[in-house]
């Protein structure tokens, strides 16, 4: 369902090129569950970025659901982000003035679906993370825990063919981090959705079927990049 081609990105700063990522490649078959692990600056996020087509990679080719998404139309690549694919980041970005079940119900805005079964849709996708009785409550009101648990909901109410996770649970302690990252994959098992999430935590790599390595950008299936012949 994703396939990267020699993806490569350069930044610009000053006239310093930095290369983000070099020739990465990668094929993710639908439902796959993959760990992306690697050290700071090795081009983890930036890679999420080109899957999720956030950004444009300088070199490449990127095909999502047999799209090659940076042939097509700025409309067609933002409906199907906006139709398929769901984020989870490391900071939650609520919007500070909505309830929870405003911020969930945001990604349906594009859908055409009346007010009534956007705030059921969402308060749907509230429960599913255990949230049912936080659905009027503000961020401030909650805990960091429980607005990661409203960025997962936020993130599945579209019913995603996939999930980018840019380290979820970097900002929680270990204990929620956990629950956090049953909670995906719990969600994924239902919902039928590809999950690629980048972690540091070993525990939540290992609870990943498929594991990568991202090193000076670009990634290497995991352990055969520890130099391990097993797979
Ligand atoms: N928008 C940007 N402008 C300039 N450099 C960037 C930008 N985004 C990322 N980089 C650089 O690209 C490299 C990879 O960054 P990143 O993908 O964020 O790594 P990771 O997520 O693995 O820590 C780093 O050297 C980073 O400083
Ligand atoms: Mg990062």
């Amino acid at each position: 369902m994703i396939q990267l081609q020699d993806v490569s990105r350069t930044f610009f700063r000053g006239s310093t090129e930095i290369h983000a990522l070099r020739g990465a490649s990668l094929h993710v078959r639908a439902r796959e569950v993959i760990a992306i692990q690697g050290p700071s600056g090795s081009g983890k996020t930036t890679l999420l970025c080109m899957v999720g087509t956030l950004d444009r990679p300088t070199s490449g080719t990127i095909i999502i659901d047999g799209i090659n998404v940076w042939n097509v139309s700025d409309q067609k690549r933002s409906y199907l982000r906006a139709r398929t694919i769901g984020f989870v980041f490391q900071s939650y970005n609520l919007i500070p003035e909505l309830p929870a079940w405003k911020n969930v119900a945001l990604p349906l805005r594009y859908g055409g679906i009346a007010l009534g079964a956007r705030k059921r849709r969402a308060i749907d996708a509230l429960a599913a993370v255990g949230l049912e009785d936080r659905v009027h409550h503000l961020p401030s009101q909650l805990s960091g825990g429980e607005e990661q648990r409203v960025a997962i909901a936020r993130s599945m109410v579209i019913h995603p063919h996939l999930l980018l996770a840019d380290e979820p649970t970097g900002n929680l302690d270990s204990q929620t981090g956990s629950q956090i990252i049953e909670q995906i994959l719990t969600l994924s098992e239902s919902g039928r959705t590809t999950i690629l999430v980048v972690t540091h935590d070993p525990k939540v790599a290992n609870r990943c079927a498929r594991r990568l390595q991202m090193l000076d950008g670009q990634l290497h299936e995991y352990p055969t990049a520890l130099g391990s012949s097993e797979r």
